[in-house]
């Protein structure tokens, strides 16, 4: 059956590295590989420059009809002044709203021959490979009240509010658990239940949703000790399963244990649907639109190339594409290529093309 994918390049080298993807997607294809049907749309800068808005309408229809979104990156100076609702992340915040997806998958993987540019020790991070779950729709960034208000006396007040309900908690966990079958069956669940009543529900429920997967091995951890234990001995982890906030922090502490921006993917899920079990998803690399590089032809396309792989595994179920995506991408840096970003003496330095023509090889 052809599966569908949606492409959004975005803006700055969101164009350069998806051209990467697609260069992939048509070898696979050609080689009956896959049966992928590719359509592209426009989001961020490129889409208020045509529609006005972030991201238009019929663009929206196709993301949400289609298998998954490939998305690249948005953002540029070109647009710092455009109207707030047509700023470019609200088209990012837009398909994640209306896709529903409240699972964000961030994983952290070392390659070998990048381990001795960790700011770690290379042997604590070499073969690391951790995979952070974070609750992406809920808690502080999102709970009401959310205000600031004069007190009077020259001083103010500001308010976050951090709500979780027992049903986010719940499916949030068992994408945790269901990911960590495919793993090392292996969960911690980090929050601060010692001073939070959020922690206290959400620690609760993760427990009572592990009752129904009696294979994993469980283990609770605070969110500030989870910080030290990432610095200090990584490989410990499998999967992570924590909030809105946590997640943010502690997805980013693991992400540079493991070298550039330019290496990291991601993905977002969504609920299965009732009828088919598939859920909406959408993967993107976790850089930005790296204006500064943006037109060179040196971005670095591996993370792109990387969620690219994470749509194969966790979208179409297609593990041992997957698998060789990734074993290419390994490969290609132990021959030594390397972009600007990742540059290490001793290795030839190439642009965003020769890295997607060089894993394409593998
Ligand atoms: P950025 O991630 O775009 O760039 C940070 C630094 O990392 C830059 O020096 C850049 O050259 C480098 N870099 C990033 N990706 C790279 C790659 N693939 N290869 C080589 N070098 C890479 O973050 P920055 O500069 O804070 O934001 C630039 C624009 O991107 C802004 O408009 C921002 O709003 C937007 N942005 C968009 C995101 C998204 O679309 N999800 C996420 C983060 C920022
Ligand atoms: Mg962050």
């Amino acid at each position: 059956a052809q599966h569908k994918l949606f492409l959004l390049p975005g803006d700055g080298i969101g164009t350069e590295i998806m051209a990467e993807v697609e260069k992939l997607i048509a070898h696979l294809n050609n080689t009956g590989a896959t049966d992928f049907a590719t359509e592209s749309g426009l989001v961020g800068g490129s889409a208020y420059d045509v529609h006005g808005a972030a991201i238009s309408e019929e663009d929206m229809e196709k993301a949400l009809a289609s298998d998954a979104v490939i998305f690249g990156a948005v953002g540029g100076p070109k647009w710092d002044n455009v109207p707030y609702e047509a700023r470019p992340e609200a088209g990012l915040l837009r398909l994640r709203k209306d896709l529903g997806l409240f699972a964000n998958l961030r994983p952290a993987i070392c390659y070998r021959a990048l381990a001795q540019a960790s700011s770690l020790k290379p042997e604590l991070v070499e073969g690391l490979d951790i995979l952070i779950v974070r609750e992406l729709t809920g808690g502080v960034y999102f709970g009401e009240p959310k205000e600031i208000t004069e007190l009077g006396n020259g001083q103010k007040r500001a308010v976050d509010t951090q709500v979780y309900e027992s049903y986010e908690i719940d499916r949030i966990a068992r994408v945790a658990f269901d990911l960590a079958m495919t793993r090392g069956k292996k969960v911690h669940s980090a929050d601060k239940k010692n001073v939070m009543k959020s922690g206290v529900l959400w620690d609760e429920v993760v427990r009572q949703a592990a009752s129904d997967y009696p294979e994993i091995e469980l283990q609770h951890i605070l969110a500030d000790n989870a910080a030290m234990q990432l610095v200090r001995t990584p490989k410990q982890f499998d999967v992570m399963v924590t909030d809105n906030l946590f997640g943010d922090i502690l997805s980013d502490v693991a992400a540079m244990l493991t070298g550039s921006l330019g290496m990291l993917p991601s993905a977002s899920l969504g609920a299965p649907d009732p009828q088919t079990g598939k859920r909406k998803a959408m993967y993107e690399p976790v850089h930005g639109s790296a204006p500064d590089i943006a037109g060179k032809a040196i971005a670095n396309p591996i993370a792109m190339i990387a969620s690219f792989a994470m749509a194969l595994r966790y979208s179409f179920d297609m593990i041992e594409l997957a698998d060789k995506v990734e074993k290419a991408i390994s490969d290609v840096l132990d021959d030594g290529l390397r972009t600007g970003d990742i540059m290490q003496t001793g290795c030839r330095q190439v642009t965003t093309s020769e890295m997607g023509d060089a894993i394409i090889a593998k």
